[in-house]
């Protein structure tokens, strides 16, 4: 099975490295694992410009910026499974993992449809990962799950965008300390059975 996950945390081995290393152990007891980790903050990752050239207005152009992006929307694409992880950050997804879903959006293709005159009157988007199983993860510091509220929607919605198969969540709370999850056996848990079950599901 081959799996890709995505820390958008800037802080590698910390709460989110460790949830998601769990998932992976929880996959691995059920499959054989091809796995790629990506660090968004340590990867050659640049930030989204917004100049459109993937856009179906301008020609479906490849991405200008000729970064690691490239190359890790080919192998997502091969990708049986996504895990996207992210700490709580300003009460959303971290910067990095941000830009990362703007990264993305080569993988949308869309198609259109115009009138007579050429006007596009409507739209639609086929994802190039369209079906492929998720996972998110997410760690806060806070206590109370309502400081995710917004995170989860909006990371929720960037996975509906990709039309992505979300298989499964893990949300651990408390975790201010870096690497706190540690001590956290009710979370690791969680994280190892959503893994085992990502693997089970056809
Ligand atoms: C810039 C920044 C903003 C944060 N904002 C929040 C917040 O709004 N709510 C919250 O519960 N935790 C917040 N935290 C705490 C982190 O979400 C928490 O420590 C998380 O476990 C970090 O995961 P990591 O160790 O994998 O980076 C923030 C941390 C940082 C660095």
């Amino acid at each position: 099975m081959k799996v890709m996950a995505i820390i958008g945390s800037p802080r590698k081995g910390s709460n989110v490295d460790i949830l998601i290393d769990k998932v992976i152990e929880g996959v691995k007891s059920k499959a054989a694992v091809d796995l790629e980790k990506i660090y968004v903050y340590e990867s050659d990752i640049k930030y989204c410009t917004g100049c459109g050239a993937h856009s179906i207005l301008q020609g479906s152009k490849d991405c200008p910026l000729g970064d690691a992006m490239d190359g890790i929307l080919k192998r997502m694409q091969q990708a049986d499974a996504l895990i996207f992880g992210s700490p709580n950050h300003g009460r959303t997804i971290s910067a990095g993992l941000t830009n990362f879903f703007s990264r993305m959006m080569p993988l949308l293709k869309m198609q259109v449809g115009r009138d007579e005159e050429g006007n596009i009157i409507y739209a639609e988007t086929k994802p190039l990962i369209s079906g492929k199983k998720a996972v998110t993860v997410v760690s806060q510091g806070d206590f109370a799950a309502s400081s995710s509220a917004l995170l989860l929607m909006v990371l929720d919605a960037n996975l509906r965008d990709f039309h992505l198969r979300k298989v499964g969540e893990v949300f651990s709370t408390g975790n201010l300390k870096r690497a706190q999850v540690k001590e956290k056996e009710v979370d690791l848990n969680l994280a190892f059975e959503t893994g085992a079950r990502m693997a089970m599901i056809k």
